[in-house]
């Protein structure tokens, strides 16, 4: 089946600058509705730059950010009205809440107590393990089971764009292995559009749909991840041979 396309989010040339220097160099990125999509490159390329524009948290220079094709200003809280939810760089969950109040705290545009109890419930059938630990709090769970209560609390809100930065920092590869499948099973069960930020190109690329490569700030190569496991253009960035 041919599904239509529909553009959920767009940079368009969008700059960057943090003091003076350039983090992002005229960057055009697009994000359709139900896909996952790959922000891979080395250290300082500008990939957290990138979820930080559009969430609102970078200073943008220049370009426009689009929201369903019309240009928007963006802002924190309006992301999170609009249906974008933004897991930050590194396990954050409030370690000395539980992982139900950590729940609760990503569930806070729903102000009634039924529906996020409601919601909370239905994440927990996503995320058997947090239900056993709904009362332990955060700061004893595992690496891994943080990196998931993460996940779940960004996911509280139902989003429709969900921006992960890098889901397998610090993890063990067999546990970094389960969040990615993880990730790749909300985008399947609840068409989430996913961008995802990750330095291990392999993990990336086999769940998401397409990819862009960044370096220094500029997009050097984007293609379907598919089509970016078989090239030479990834190995030639990271052994430095592209300038
Ligand atoms: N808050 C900041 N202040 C100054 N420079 C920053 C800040 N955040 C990022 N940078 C710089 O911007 C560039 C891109 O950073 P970043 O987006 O974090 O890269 P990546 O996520 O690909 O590692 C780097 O040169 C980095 O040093
Ligand atoms: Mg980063």
């Amino acid at each position: 089946m041919i599904m239509k396309k529909e553009i959920l989010l767009q940079l368009q040339n969008i700059s960057v600058y943090y003091g003076g220097v350039k983090a992002l160099d005229s960057v055009d990125i697009s994000l359709d509705k139900g896909e996952i999509v790959a922000l891979v490159g080395p250290n300082g390329a500008g990939k957290s730059t990138i979820l930080k524009a559009i969430f609102g948290l970078a200073p943008i220079h220049s370009g426009k950010v689009l929201w369903h094709e019309k240009e928007i200003e963006p802002i924190p809280h309006e992301a999170a009205q609009r249906g974008i939810a933004f897991i930050p760089q590194g396990r954050r969950v409030f370690s000395h809440l539980t992982v139900e109040e950590n729940l609760e705290i990503g569930g806070f545009i729903l102000k009634d107590k039924h529906k996020l109890n409601r919601r909370i419930e239905e994440i927990m059938e996503t995320f058997p393990i947090l239900r056993q630990k709904k009362k332990a709090k955060s700061g004893t769970l595992s690496g891994g089971q943080q990196q998931m209560l993460a996940l779940a609390r960004g996911l509280m809100t139902d989003p429709k764009v969900l921006l992960f930065d890098e889901p397998s920092l610090g993890l063990a590869p067999k546990i970094a292995k389960e969040v990615f499948a993880k990730i790749k099973e909300i985008n399947e069960k609840h068409k989430t559009a996913i961008m995802v930020v990750e330095h291990n190109i392999k993990f990336s690329l086999k769940i998401t749909h397409r990819a862009y490569v960044l370096n220094k700030g500029e997009i050097v190569a984007k293609d379907t991840s598919q089509k970016l496991l078989k090239s030479d253009v990834l190995e030639k960035i990271f052994m430095g041979k592209l300038v």
